[in-house]
């Protein structure tokens, strides 16, 4: 994770390039701060007030403005956190299928501190609101990406072993009907 009180905080030519793609999405430029409060976090690991800063003098909108937004948004990280993030459903549907003991599972095996994250700061686990993949609890999402379906605990063990030996999650398709996952 960068040290942000000594980070020089700038977007290279390329970056500036994509937040020009942004800006031209919208008809006010001011509607492009979500995408680049992402690209700033994508980043930096974290908003701070020297990134939304940042944020603010790209898009020409005052600080409070950019702050406003970083700070509605679960998605925008305000002060460090986990490098890879696992967000749990622990909606109805995988409430009821074992998505709040996968939580936990999850929290306890990465001996996770009270915002859920582990000591080596590689892991944060926190609850999710229904993710709209109801059918294959319980279910979580990955790094605000990827989702991995049908949780099980030896599922979570294959997750993290994974990650910290670099494999990511990818792409899981799941089969529409019964015939399709005979096929
Ligand atoms: S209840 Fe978990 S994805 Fe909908």
């Amino acid at each position: 994770m960068l040290d942000h009180e000594t980070q020089t905080f700038a977007f290279t030519p390329a970056e500036l390039e994509v937040v020009q793609q942004h800006i031209a999405k919208y008809p006010d430029p001011k509607s492009a701060v979500m995408p680049v409060l992402w690209m700033a976090q994508e980043k930096y690991g974290w908003l701070s007030d020297q990134a939304i800063q940042l944020v603010a003098d790209t898009l020409s909108l005052s600080f409070a403005h950019v702050y406003g937004v970083a700070s509605f948004y679960t998605m925008y990280f305000k002060k460090p956190m986990g490098k890879y993030l696992l967000e749990v459903c622990t909606c109805f549907t995988c409430g009821e299928c074992g998505g709040k003991e996968t939580l936990n599972y999850l929290k306890e095996k990465i001996n996770a501190d009270s915002d859920g994250i582990s000591p080596d700061k590689l892991f944060w686990v926190r609850e999710a609101e229904c993710l709209g993949a109801c059918d294959t609890a319980p279910v979580l999402q990955f790094n605000n990406g990827h989702y991995v379906h049908h949780l099980t605990p030896e599922k979570c063990d294959t997750l993290l072993e994974n990650v910290q030996n670099g494999i990511m999650p990818t792409y899981e398709r799941i089969p529409l009907t019964p015939q399709e996952s005979k096929a």
